[in-house]
C-alpha cells in the first residue's frame, strides 16, 4: 500500500498535447512530487528540454513560463521508459488513441495498440503498488483491458513462486482541456473526473488534485461512468457546432445573421452562450475520433438509431466544409486555374500549433483540385506540418507557398479566405493590405471575425459564414 497515499512520483507515459501540459501544471503545484514525463518520440522529447522555449513542441499560452519555473526541478522530460515506471507510485497513461485504419472497426474504433503497450511496459516494470490513471481519451471499458494485462503481470520466479508483489489500481480520469486555452483549463477546471472502484486509489489521486483545484469540483464516478462521459461531452459539444453550422446554412439562405441568432438563443441560460460560433466545420483531435468511437460502441451494443443519430453530427461537419469549398469555387467564376488564394490560418483553431482534423486541410485540398496556388499563412505552423498535411510523399507541391507574413500570403492574391480565428487577422490594416491583392478581389470569412463594412468600402467582394452575401 502506498504509504498515508501520498503520492511523490509521477511517471507519464507520452508527452503530447495532454501529457505535456497536464504534466507541467501538475509539477507547479506540487513541488512535493517530482513528475517524469516520457515518451518513445526523441525528437519530441529533446524539443521538451530545448533551452530555446520557443522550441517546445506544443503551442499553449502560459505553458513556456510553467515549464521555465518547473523543468529539472521536479518536472522532467526523457525517454527512459522503463526507468521512470519502476519508480513511480501513480503512472498516467497519455499515448495517442488515434481512429483504427485497419481492421475490424476501421474507420471508427479507436486504435488501442499504443495503450496496450504502455499497460505491458507498465506490467513488465513497475514495483511495489502502482496507481494507473488513463488520461487519454478512451472506449468505455478500456480500463478492463489495462487491469487484465497488469494482473497478468504479478511477477513470479523461475519456479512460479511469487516473488514480488506487484499491485496495481486503475482509475480514469479524462483530460477536458481543450487546447489554445490548456493551461488555464487545467488550472481553473469546471470539474475533475475520477472514476475507479478503489477509494484508496481514488483518494490518493484526489490528493494530487486537491494542491490546486477545489474539493467540490471532484467528482467521483464508477469506471465506465467516466470513460463515457468524456465521450459524451465532446459529442455534445461537437453536435452543438453542426446545429449552429447548420443554421448558417439558413441565414444565408434567408437574411437571417448567425451572429444574431447565436446571441438571441445563447441568452437562453437552458442552451446557453458558448460553443455557437459558427464556422468552417470543427477540427482538433478529438472530436471526429470520440464521435467514431461512440458510433462503434452503440453499433457493437445493437443500438443503430443511436449510431446513426451521432453520426450525423460528423456528416454534417463534413457537409460545412465541402460547401465552403463549393462556395469560393462558385464565386470566384467556377474556376481556379492559376488564381492566387492567400489562406490565414491553418491550425484547427486558434491559439495552437496543432492541424489534426483543421478544416483547413480539406479545404485547401479541394481548392488546389480546382487549379488554385494557395500561400499560406499560419502564426504557429509549421511549414513542414502545412507540406504534410496537403501531400503525400512525391505529390507535386509546387501550388503551395508558406508566407512568414500575412503581407506575403496576401500579394497579388485574387482572394484571402480565413480559415482559423487568429486575433492579429482581427486587426489586420486592410488600407495596407487591399491594394496589393489583383482585382476584382474577395475575401471569404469563414469563422465571422472581420469588419466587413470596411472591406466593402475598399471595394472588396465579401462572404461570410452565416450571413447574407
Ligand atoms: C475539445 C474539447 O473542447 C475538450 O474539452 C476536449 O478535452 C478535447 O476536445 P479542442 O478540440 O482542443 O477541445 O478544442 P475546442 O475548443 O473544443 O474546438 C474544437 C473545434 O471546434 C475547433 O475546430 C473550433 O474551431 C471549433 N469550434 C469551437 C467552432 O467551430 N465553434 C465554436 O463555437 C467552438
Ligand atoms: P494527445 O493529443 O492525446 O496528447 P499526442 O499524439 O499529442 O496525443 O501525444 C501522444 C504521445 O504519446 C506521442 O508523443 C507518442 O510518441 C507517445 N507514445 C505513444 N505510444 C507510446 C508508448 N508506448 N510509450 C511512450 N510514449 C508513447
Amino acid at each position: 500500500m502506498i504509504e498515508n497515499f501520498n503520492i511523490k512520483n509521477i511517471c507519464c507515459i507520452g508527452a503530447g498535447y495532454v501529457g505535456g501540459p497536464t504534466m507541467a501544471v501538475i509539477a507547479k503545484h506540487c513541488d512535493h512530487i517530482q513528475v517524469n514525463v516520457v515518451d518513445i518520440n526523441k525528437e519530441r522529447i529533446s524539443l521538451w528540454n530545448d533551452k530555446d522555449l520557443n522550441k517546445l513542441p506544443i503551442y499553449e499560452p502560459g505553458l513556456k513560463e510553467i515549464i521555465k519555473e518547473c523543468r529539472n526541478r521536479n518536472l522532467h522530460f526523457s525517454t527512459n521508459v522503463d526507468d521512470e515506471i519502476s519508480k513511480a507510485d501513480m503512472i498516467f497513461i497519455s499515448v495517442n488513441t488515434p481512429t483504427k485504419e485497419k481492421g475490424i472497426g476501421a474507420g471508427q474504433a479507436s486504435d488501442l495498440k499504443w495503450v496496450e503497450a504502455s499497460a505491458r511496459r507498465i506490467s513488465e516494470n513497475a514495483k511495489g503498488t502502482t496507481i494507473v490513471v488513463e488520461k487519454s481519451t478512451l472506449p468505455v471499458k478500456t480500463a478492463e483491458t489495462i487491469k487484465t494485462i497488469l494482473e497478468s503481470s504479478k511477477k513470479y520466479s523461475k519456479n512460479n513462486l511469487k516473488k514480488e508483489i506487484n499491485n496495481f489500481y486503475v482509475l480514469s480520469s479524462p483530460e477536458f482541456l481543450a487546447e489554445g486555452s490548456a493551461i488555464n483549463d487545467l488550472e481553473n477546471p469546471d470539474r475533475v473526473l475520477i472514476g475507479g472502484d478503489d477509494n484508496d486509489a481514488i483518494i490518493a489521486l484526489e490528493k494530487v488534485y486537491l494542491n490546486w483545484v477545489d474539493k467540490k469540483k471532484i467528482l467521483r464516478t464508477n469506471l465506465w461512468s467516466s470513460e463515457l462521459s468524456k465521450l459524451t461531452a465532446n459529442a455534445f459539444l461537437a453536435q452543438r457546432i453542426s446545429s449552429i453550422n447548420s443554421i448558417s446554412s439558413l441565414c444565408e439562405e434567408t437574411g437571417a445573421d448567425i451572429e444574431e441568432v447565436s446571441k438571441a438563443i445563447g441568452m437562453d441560460k437552458r442552451i446557453g452562450s458558448k460553443f455557437l460560433n459558427s464556422g468552417p466545420g470543427f477540427g482538433g483531435s478529438c472530436f471526429k475520433k470520440d464521435i467514431l468511437n461512440l458510433v462503434y460502441l452503440c453499433n457493437f451494443y445493437g443500438l443503430e438509431e443511436v449510431g446513426s443519430y451521432w453520426e450525423k453530427v460528423l456528416e454534417l461537419n463534413n457537409w460545412q466544409q465541402k460547401r465552403i469549398s463549393k462556395i469560393i469555387i462558385s464565386k470566384l467564376f467556377g474556376n481556379l486555374f492559376n488564381k492566387r488564394l492567400a489562406i490565414l490560418g491553418f491550425a484547427f483553431k486558434a491559439d495552437t500549433n496543432d492541424t489534426r482534423e483543421s478544416p483547413a486541410i480539406s479545404i485547401c485540398k479541394d481548392l488546389l483540385l480546382e487549379g488554385a496556388f494557395l500561400s499560406i499563412y499560419d502564426p504557429k505552423v509549421e511549414i513542414n506540418q502545412i507540406q504534410n498535411d496537403l501531400f503525400k510523399n512525391g505529390d507535386d507541391n509546387s501550388r503551395v507557398c508558406v508566407a512568414s507574413t500575412i503581407q506575403e500570403s496576401v500579394e497579388h492574391a485574387d482572394a484571402i479566405i480565413i480559415l482559423t480565428e487568429w486575433e492579429e487577422f482581427k486587426k489586420i490594416n486592410w488600407d495596407k493590405l487591399v491594394p496589393l491583392m489583383r482585382k476584382p478581389a474577395w475575401l471569404f470569412d469563414t469563422r465571422g471575425i472581420i469588419n466587413l463594412q470596411k472591406l466593402i468600402s475598399l471595394g472588396i467582394n465579401v462572404w461570410t459564414v452565416g450571413k447574407a452575401n
